[in-house]
């Protein structure tokens, strides 16, 4: 990657100044982690494979060459952190769009585009004594091969839609520089972000699975709550409840979506 023409074309100065670029690594979130301590605010770590990407849950992310993989690093504890999965979906829908590429979000961040998984988000924390580090780690599948049948079901790659597709460094700088304009709404317009959201929330008003290792229930999502949790109704017993993201993962009545 020219990671020169990213830095070029993106607009805030601080993001600009702290990104490190490895042909390979075991994975960005993981770099930034073991490293937070030395990275300056607003760090970007970008990789051009990873060897042991990683997604939610403990599941492997499948990092070969031609998608996107990079971490960024919020040192500066942001207000109202628990939106930043949700914060970090939007940047990438209004990057995208950006390209014409129109995706729709499946709560609370997994990016989706023809039905299918386009990319993740996967965030964390570092807690120390006198700080709390968030490490935002953002996977997408722009040119990427996807090797196995069972895997292209469930997945997608941009490459397979567009022809004429955006190089893969200003869709990078494009994602960064949505992403830093949403940090500046997170702080004083929360609800402006959750509007955003809502909009193009792919499970809103469905019926879905809700699955733990306990089985399956199928709900109706009737919200996304201000503190970004997802309001929704057992379709058994009627009873409303809200579910936190990581407590199960969420499918279609018929597939994916
Ligand atoms: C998911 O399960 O949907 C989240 C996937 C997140 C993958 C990205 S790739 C860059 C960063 N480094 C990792 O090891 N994971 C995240």
């Amino acid at each position: 990657m020219d990671i020169n023409l990213t830095k070029e074309n993106i607009n805030d100065a601080n993001f600009k100044s702290s990104i490190i670029y490895y042909e390979k690594i075991d994975s960005t979130n993981t770099y930034c982690k073991n490293n937070y301590s030395k990275l300056a605010d607003k760090s970007i770590v970008i990789a051009k494979t990873q060897t042991n990407g990683r997604g939610k849950n403990t599941r492997v992310w499948f990092s070969p060459d031609g998608g996107l993989y990079f971490s960024i690093l919020l040192k500066d504890k942001p207000k109202n952190a628990n939106l930043l999965p949700l914060l970090t979906s939007i940047a990438i829908y209004n990057a995208l769009k950006e390209f014409n590429i129109n995706i729709k979000i499946k709560w609370p961040n997994d990016i989706i585009f023809d039905n299918k998984k386009l990319g993740g988000i996967l965030v964390e924390s570092k807690i120390s004594a006198t700080s709390k580090t968030y490490i935002i780690g953002i996977g997408l599948n722009i040119r990427s091969t996807l090797p196995s049948l069972d895997i292209k079901d469930k997945f997608t790659s941009l490459n397979q839609f567009t022809k004429n597709l955006a190089c893969t460094e200003l869709i990078l700088a494009s994602i960064i520089n949505s992403f830093s304009d949403l940090l500046k709404i997170l702080d004083s317009n929360p609800s402006e972000l959750l509007s955003l959201y809502r909009l193009n929330c792919i499970i809103l008003n469905k019926e879905v699975f809700l699955n733990s290792e306990k089985g399956s229930k199928k709900v109706f999502v009737l919200d996304i709550n201000n503190d970004g949790s997802l309001k929704v109704k057992d379709l058994e017993s009627d009873t409303i409840f809200d579910i936190y993201s990581g407590e199960f993962s969420i499918t279609g009545l018929e597939n994916y979506i």
